[in-house]
């Protein structure tokens, strides 16, 4: 097959921070002593006490340790407000564009100062201090970035739970980490659709008694919400009685930040944890080469905060690099399916960042509703979350960008903090699908089943050889899990969970993930999850959830359901069964086919044998491989016999 390349555009590798040469150069560089690299580029932040120890990190077995920068002291927020204010007090810091296109907002250096102190005020007021942690659960507004900036300016760790999710994913997620302190919003706004999410506070804090001690409340939209009296204070009222000033305190490199939750191969998700100096230079110095930013540029990745391109591509990156971000509270297809272009329009985006399956859901509506924009200000588009097909980047490329934007398709994860594979837009000649090549101080190999490190082009599973200042470090209060989750797959190496494929060119294909996490609309899901959810519907007897290829959301969920005995399959009982997961877990879990089936594949052990639903589910009934071990072959047939396709 012969394959495309796009060379570097003219322009681009003149006016970018790096060409291919540089690249090279400083690629080699980082990797033959990432100690002198990182302790030159580690410089770029404001440390409050300057570190000496670099890198000290191990990946060994049962060992597992990781710290950058460990003995220096600094502040994130203070990096990512204060020390911009000298020259930056007027520019934009925040460009927010709300649901209905007549609402938008703009916040300067100043601004996010005076509002983050306040907000840290708010929350000091309340008990919040170095190595609490809060949890938010907002919408996408200006407070939201307020309410991480301030935990970050008190020491205080905070958790982002996506407003998407239920009651219940809400309040394990509280419970894990202890929360004593919420932050949320009467309700969200998207699509014209309000989300209740103080209702669902309410909820989740009722399944938790009384642990949760204060609730902070953002009026939003100004429904009509139930305030618990001693629990429950209005942000408004309370930031009147604040002042804007409130120092940041000064934070060891290797003092938690965030914790994010996030879906693995089983069990519940898991606290990412991630520390304040190595995050931040790596976030920083990512968002300023991957997206070439210069001073001016306005800058819009289009994720929620609640996800981790939320944390480092809209607040912690940008904001460090003293740049314009662009937050914004809606979805693409309202009021119009030009929403995206006529945000770019209206606010002059020059780089904009998004979904692959936004661009494929975009692309269904046809042509027009791009070209009926300007787009005139767009120079560089970047994807995330998900691999995108060549035919999504080529219209993504030819329409959105006019032919003229390089598009950098980032891959990384929520463990990595930072984009890890990307191509840089002064210096890689791009291929539609591919994430192209390795970000400085990143060592990618990819190892067979066996674990044997392949050589040249070569497809197997994506390991990282040794650690980078962005990397997790550790499970939140586990650090077992993290250490058996990610380093004992392949001994002594960071294993991804990503299958991926190298070509002659050393070019990095991600081909998805090979554990048992789907990816739907760039979303990660634990197939574990959504089988629990179902399982505890009391018509349920047993299930197995798998991914399939779905054409807009990348990845849909398939779940194969085995109802208890005397239970009829029905038209409603599946539809009660969506209903129950997106009440359970939240709306990016439900089904998209449910098969009742009398009985799933499984060994003579009784262990269910996915492969073989993975198959079914992807139509590949010719091609299940080794059936013999299956305890009762018959099923299979049924399976294959009853199998649901809406594609
Ligand atoms: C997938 C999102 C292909 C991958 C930042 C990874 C990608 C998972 C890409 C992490 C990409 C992310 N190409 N696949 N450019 N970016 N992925 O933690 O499977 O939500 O392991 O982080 O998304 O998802 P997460």
């Amino acid at each position: 097959m012969e394959e495309k390349v796009y060379e570097v555009p003219a322009d681009w590798a003149k006016r970018a921070y790096v060409d291919d040469t540089k690249y090279r150069a400083m690629y080699e560089a980082s990797v033959r002593d990432p100690e002198a690299f990182w302790g030159e580029h580690g410089k770029r932040i404001h440390w409050f006490h300057p570190y000496h120890r670099v890198k000290n990190t191990s990946f060994a077995q049962g060992k597992v340790s990781i710290r950058w920068f460990e003995d220096g002291t600094t502040n994130v927020a203070y990096n990512c407000i204060d020390r911009h204010l000298p020259a930056r007090a007027k520019q934009t810091a925040i460009i927010w564009e709300g649901d209905d296109p007549a609402e938008s907002r703009h916040v300067t250096y100043q601004e996010l100062h005076d509002e983050v102190c306040r907000f840290a005020n708010v929350l000091r007021n309340r008990g919040v201090g170095k190595g609490d942690t809060v949890t938010i659960y907002m919408p996408m507004i200006p407070e939201t970035a307020f309410a991480m900036l301030a935990c970050a300016r008190l020491g205080a760790i905070h958790s982002v739970v996506f407003g998407g999710f239920s009651p219940d994913s809400l309040a394990s997620r509280i419970a894990d980490c202890r929360s004593k302190v919420v932050i949320t919003a009467d309700e969200g706004l998207r699509g014209g659709r309000k989300v209740p999410l103080k209702a669902n506070t309410d909820a989740a804090l009722e399944r938790l008694g009384n642990t949760v001690e204060h609730v902070v409340v953002v009026r939003r939209t100004g429904g009509a919400v139930n305030m618990e009296p001693g629990r429950d204070v209005w942000y408004h009222e309370a930031a009147k009685m604040v002042t804007s000033e409130c120092p940041a305190v000064e934070m060891n490199a290797e003092d938690p930040l965030f914790i994010l939750y996030t879906s693995g191969s089983t069990g519940q998700p898991k606290g990412v944890l991630h520390t304040t100096g190595g995050y931040l230079v790596y976030a920083a110095m990512t968002h300023q080469y991957v997206f070439d930013y210069h001073d001016g540029d306005i800058y819009w990745c289009t994720a929620d905060v609640g996800w981790v391109t939320g944390h480092s591509y809209i607040v912690y990156g940008p904001l460090a690099n003293g740049a314009t971000t662009l937050m914004f509270e809606g979805i693409p297809t309202y009021p119009s399916i030009s929403r995206f272009w006529d945000v770019v329009d209206k606010h002059k985006v020059n780089v904009f960042y998004t979904a692959p399956t936004a661009i494929r859901s975009l692309m269904q509506a046809g042509e027009e509703p791009v070209t009926r924009t300007s787009r005139a200000s767009l120079r560089l588009l970047g994807t995330v979350g998900e691999p995108i097909n060549p035919e999504a980047w080529e219209w993504y490329h030819r329409v959105v960008g006019e032919g003229r934007c390089p598009i950098v398709d980032t891959w990384w994860q929520t463990e990595t903090g930072g984009i890890l594979i990307t191509p840089l837009p002064g210096a890689t000649r791009l291929k539609p699908g591919s994430a192209t090549r390795p970000f400085f101080g990143v060592k990618p190999e990819i190892v067979d089943a066996e674990g044997k490190v392949l050589e040249g082009p070569a497809e197997g599973n994506l390991v990282i050889a040794d650690s980078w200042p962005g990397q997790m470090r550790t499970v939140y209060g586990d650090h077992k899990r993290f250490m058996d989750t990610y380093f004992s797959t392949y001994p002594d190496k960071y294993f991804t969970g990503d299958g991926c494929r190298r070509d002659a060119d050393g070019y990095y294909w991600i081909t998805g993930r090979v554990d048992d996490v789907i990816n739907v609309s760039g979303h990660r899901m634990g197939t574990a999850e959504v089988e629990s959810a179902l399982v505890a519907h009391p018509k349920v007897s047993e299930a197995a959830v798998v991914g399939y290829p779905h054409d807009i959301k990348g990845q849909g969920i398939y779940a194969y359901v085995t109802l208890m005995a005397g239970e009829q399959p029905s038209e409603d009982l599946r539809k009660e069964l969506v209903a129950w997961v997106r009440k359970e877990i939240g709306p990016i879990a439900s089904p998209d086919l449910i098969q009742f089936a009398p009985g799933l594949p499984k060994t003579r052990s009784g262990k269910i044998m996915r492969r073989i639903l993975r198959k079914i589910a992807e139509d590949e009934f010719g091609n299940l491989g080794d059936t013999s071990t299956l305890a009762d072959p018959a099923v299979v047939d049924d399976l294959i016999h009853n199998r649901q396709n809406k594609r």
